[in-house]
């Protein structure tokens, strides 16, 4: 496959991710998430986003998202964090969004936020909330994660649901990881907001 495939075959792997939800007539479930088999054009790629950490699980793992995210890398809109403006600088260093369906696009979707996060090793991203319904699925590495009061490991293959307005917080370890996710429900940005003490927080 030359790179031209690469774009078309990781969305293909994201859709078979969601299609995956347990219940996909659900509350929780956009139903928005086609693919687009033309050629969607990017801006230039900052080189080199992901971790090379991260890069070898990926490159091992079987996960189905796994290697098609690990050759589409390159050709990603990384750092398109659509909160960015709401959130303080050593917050953004330690998260990398590569947006790739929104109401901005680069795929326009009006009533959805898709794309795939990587969070850097040994980082700690504060409680936050949002009016979004939001679904994180992991390909890669894993996380303390904190989603209400449930706190647990999450890794590869867990599919972790965030309704409107629960809070929720992640903490990496030696790899960080690399998710796919997704707001539905009001994907509105402005309601972003952090629920504790940043500075405090990022001081541990
Ligand atoms: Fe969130």
């Amino acid at each position: 496959m030359d790179q031209t495939g690469f774009f078309p075959a990781l969305l293909e792997a994201i859709s078979a991710v969601y299609q995956a939800e347990a219940d996909p007539q659900g509350p929780h479930t956009a139903k928005t998430l086609t693919v687009t088999p033309s050629p969607v054009a990017f801006d230039p790629v900052p080189p080199c986003v992901l971790d090379q950490g991260i890069r070898t699980v990926l490159a091992s793992s079987d996960h189905p998202a796994a290697r098609a995210a690990l050759k589409a890398h390159d050709l990603l809109p990384w750092g398109s964090n659509p909160v960015e403006g709401n959130t303080e600088s050593s917050i953004a260093a330690m998260i990398s969004v590569a947006t790739l369906l929104g109401p901005e696009g680069p795929i326009p979707a009006p009533d959805v936020r898709l794309g795939l996060v990587y969070m850097r090793p040994e980082s700690y991203y504060p409680l936050h909330l949002h009016d979004a319904d939001e679904t994180y699925a992991i390909i890669a590495g894993q996380a303390l994660w904190t989603a209400g009061d449930d706190v647990r490991m999450r890794g590869a293959g867990d599919m972790i649901h965030h309704p409107s307005l629960m809070p929720h917080a992640f903490r990496t370890g030696p790899e960080g990881f690399l998710a796919i996710w997704r707001w539905s429900g009001d994907i509105n940005t402005h309601s972003y907001a952090f629920t504790e003490d940043q500075a405090l927080q990022l001081q541990v």
